[in-house]
């Protein structure tokens, strides 16, 4: 069997191994907000648990849960989604699989607007479906080409993954954007498939996929970062019941239900918002404090609206972000992720502003004195 793992999961494996000689290792390559789980959701769970949910369930999730989780989204999106659009999923990773599994058979192609999130490529190999990349730049902001959206249609695509806002570049697409997308999805009844895990982030509004009224749209949402829940394993997608019935089939085969003791923590949180004020507001902060420090260090890069990732550009004279990555790691036990590992953006390097300010602190000292180091 070959290794086709993203890169960054070598150069996790990397700093794994530092770690393991007990080197000082500062992870800079995930995406899991270190901010404590409220003990009241975790509360909610063992209580769940304690009173008896520890059996098999229903596997597109509880009707109470899946109702309220319909009633989320409509409150937000102004949509009349019922709970029959819903499926419960552990974790959005595994929704984004599903609906790639519903949605197109091996073979076939899926179009992601790229630079996104590495795993989507392993997704799609693995499901036997061709990737058909629509890139975007850094000089146009990271923001998708009407035309290259509409060459991907034509080339007879089933659907498009579209992650905003955007894991690695933390933008966000505007509005007028969205609209287009949907629009030519439209034109030949391509699906979106919208990665929206971020959507609590963005400081300046947020235009779902949902809003748009284009019906062919599976939509995927997770409490992995609103809610700091990472090891839940909790997330959902809404979508035409056509399509929520095959992925809840598949689910079934698979997983067979999220635990419900899960699904009550889920339940509980979404009574909570200010977790995620809380959640959002502190990874702001942390945002903020790297994405100054790195621009004083003369790194260049979009400024993060939507999510708590730096994209920079790799600075010379490493030719390659694996290249500063694995040298950064060696000489100052920084973990950054390379840009290969989300499309092939080489030129780039993803800093993750998930851990606390202090540890952020040593981190960009750190990265000050490898800079200098090397005539920085
Ligand atoms: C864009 C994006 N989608 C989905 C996920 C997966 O989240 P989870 O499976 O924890 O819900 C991540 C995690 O980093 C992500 O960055």
């Amino acid at each position: 069997v070959r290794d086709e793992r993203p890169i960054h999961y070598r150069i996790f494996g990397m700093a794994k191994e530092l770690e393991r000689e007990g080197k000082p290792v500062i992870h800079m390559e995930f995406g899991d907000p270190y901010v404590e789980v409220d003990p009241e959701i975790v509360h909610s769970m063992c209580m769940s648990a304690l009173s008896g949910h520890t059996h098999y369930s229903q596997p597109a999730g509880l009707d109470e849960f899946r109702e309220r989780l319909a009633e989320h989204v409509n409150k937000r999106f102004s949509t009349s989604f019922s709970p029959s659009n819903v499926v419960v999923t552990p974790g959005s990773k595994i929704a984004g699989y599903l609906a790639i599994r519903a949605l197109a058979r091996p073979g076939e192609k899926i179009a992601l607007v790229s630079p996104i999130w590495g795993v989507y490529y392993a997704l799609l190999r693995e499901a036997g479906v061709e990737a058909v990349d629509i890139r975007t730049s850094f000089e146009s902001g990271w923001v998708p080409d009407e035309e290259a959206v509409h060459e991907a249609v034509e080339r007879g695509v089933k659907a498009i993954i579209v992650n905003n806002p955007n894991n690695p570049t933390s933008v966000v697409l505007s509005r007028e954007v969205v609209r287009a997308v949907a629009e030519i999805a439209g034109e030949r009844g391509v699906y979106v498939i919208a990665d929206e895990v971020y959507l609590d982030f963005p400081r300046g509004g947020f235009y779902s996929f949902l809003e748009t009224g284009y019906e062919n749209v599976v939509a995927l949402y997770s409490f992995s970062k609103s809610y700091a829940m990472t090891g839940f394993r909790l997330g959902y997608a809404v979508a035409d019941e056509r399509v929520i019935s095959e992925m809840t089939r598949l689910l079934q085969l698979y997983f067979t239900n999220v635990p419900e003791f899960i699904q009550h923590a889920g339940m509980r949180a979404l009574e909570m918002p200010w977790v995620v004020e809380r959640v959002t507001r502190t990874m702001w902060g942390r945002t903020d404090f790297l994405a100054s420090e790195l621009r004083r260090l003369g790194f260049e890069f979009v400024y993060p609206q939507g999510a708590f990732y730096v994209f920079a550009k790799v600075p010379s004279p490493w030719r390659s972000g694996a290249e500063f990555c694995e040298a950064l790691i060696r000489e100052k036990y920084v973990s950054p992720a390379p840009g290969e590992g989300f499309g092939g953006y080489s030129g780039f390097v993803r800093f993750s502003a998930t851990a606390g300010i202090e540890v952020l602190r040593e981190a960009v000292e750190r990265i000050r004195s490898f800079l200098e180091e090397h005539g920085g």
